[in-house]
């Protein structure tokens, strides 16, 4: 009997990806000054471990400014590197591909870990606690809501040295040994706010009503980091494909939806990105969304039948073997990232076979604890 599709390898530049199913980046807010630790080694080694085909590391920063809380990890010094790499080898001895979302969190950034806080405005996290409010930057002056900080105008300049932040994070991400790196260019952070017409308000080349000008910095990066990684090192891009903002009195353009994601795929499948992964909202308080199972699945479908020079991941409330699977089978989708579910469950990638009737190898050290072998496949 044929293999389900999403644990039929997936090949992209010369990483072979061993099947579909992989860990979407969820921050653990459990770094100190950028540093992984153990913590990450056994949280995401545990993934690889049993059976994801790609564990991407968490939400990091390329500068102390670009995290979104303090206990975010970062990767803008060469010391940061020798953890990652201990992350990167164990991945490997797992037969898992590592991978690692580079992120800046833009007018988001300075808030405290989510479990303390425990009403809406503890949200900010203050110097004494570790934050950073004097260091806030988006592309216009305009805080998400009140419980965010207000950030400063980027100049020039600074854009500049934000886009050399990236590359120099990409390049330390190949040092380290991460197979395929991420851009976050999602959920209302630095790249999405460039990207957005409901907080990009600048009158230079990088803002503005044009699309070409909002998406100029992403792009930027992308050619930087293509310069300075492998060829054969895949590129990803998470974006938030839809905006969920309409066009009110309050904000007359409404949010980027999925034809101007459309748009911005295109360009960015020139400039080798090798996929788009397929996420939604964040950028504004007025989004209006209902989240259920598969709810952003539509993105990703309608992204990759309108780009076919792009591969595409689709993301959000995908939590058994069977919806998985019917994803990449109908070519929804060339594989899922599982968030929260991995967390509920880590051995949710062996589990998902199991739904499916596929017989897939456990770690060695654990086949003592797998049923008996129920289907031929
Ligand atoms: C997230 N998410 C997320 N997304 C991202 O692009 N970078 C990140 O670092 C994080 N961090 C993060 C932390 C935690 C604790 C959660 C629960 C989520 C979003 C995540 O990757 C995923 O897109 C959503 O959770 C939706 O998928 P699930 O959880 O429904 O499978």
């Amino acid at each position: 009997t044929k293999v389900p599709k999403l644990y039929q390898p997936l090949k992209i530049r010369n990483v072979t990806i061993k099947n579909r199913i992989w860990v979407s980046p969820m921050c653990m807010y459990s770094a100190k000054d950028g540093f992984a630790n153990d913590f990450h080694l056994v949280h995401l080694g545990q993934f690889a471990l049993h059976g994801a085909g790609l564990v991407m590391m968490e939400a990091t920063g390329v500068s102390p400014n670009g995290r979104i809380t303090p206990g975010c990890t970062g990767i803008w010094k060469d010391e940061h590197i020798p953890q990652l790499q201990k992350i990167t080898n164990f991945i490997h001895s797992q037969e898992s591909v590592a991978a690692i979302q580079i992120a800046h969190a833009g007018r988001k950034a300075s808030t405290n870990q989510p479990w303390t806080i425990t009403s809406p405005d503890k949200n900010k996290a203050d110097t004494d606690k570790g934050g950073w409010p004097e260091d806030i930057v988006a592309p216009s002056a305009i805080s998400y809501d009140k419980n965010h900080w207000t950030p400063k105008e980027l100049t020039i300049q600074q854009i500049q040295d934000i886009k050399n932040d990236f590359i120099n994070a990409a390049k330390r991400a190949d040092q380290a040994g991460f197979d395929v790196i991420e851009i976050h260019g999602a959920h209302g952070y630095l790249i999405s706010e460039f990207l957005s017409p409901v907080s990009n308000f600048r009158t230079d080349q990088y803002g503005g009503k044009s699309l070409e000008n909002r998406a100029r910095l992403l792009v930027e990066i992308v050619q930087g980091i293509r310069k300075v990684i492998p060829q054969t090192k895949p590129l990803f891009v998470r974006l938030s494909c839809t905006e969920w903002v309409e066009s009110t009195n309050e904000v007359p353009t409404g949010g980027n939806t999925i034809k101007d994601t459309i748009e911005i795929s295109k360009i960015l499948a020139q400039e080798g990105v090798d996929l788009i992964d397929c996420s939604s909202g964040g950028n504004h308080p007025n989004q209006k969304i209902s989240p259920g199972p598969g709810y952003q699945v539509f993105l990703s479908d309608e992204l990759r039948q309108a780009n076919p020079q792009v591969l595409t991941g689709a993301v959000g409330i995908i939590v058994n073997g069977k919806q998985a699977n019917q994803i990449v089978e109908e070519g929804k989708a060339d594989a899922v990232f599982i968030g929260r579910q991995f967390l509920r469950d880590p051995t949710f990638a062996l589990n998902a076979a199991e739904d499916l009737d596929l017989f897939v190898k456990w770690p060695s050290q654990y086949t003592f604890g797998r049923k008996k072998r129920t289907s031929k496949t």
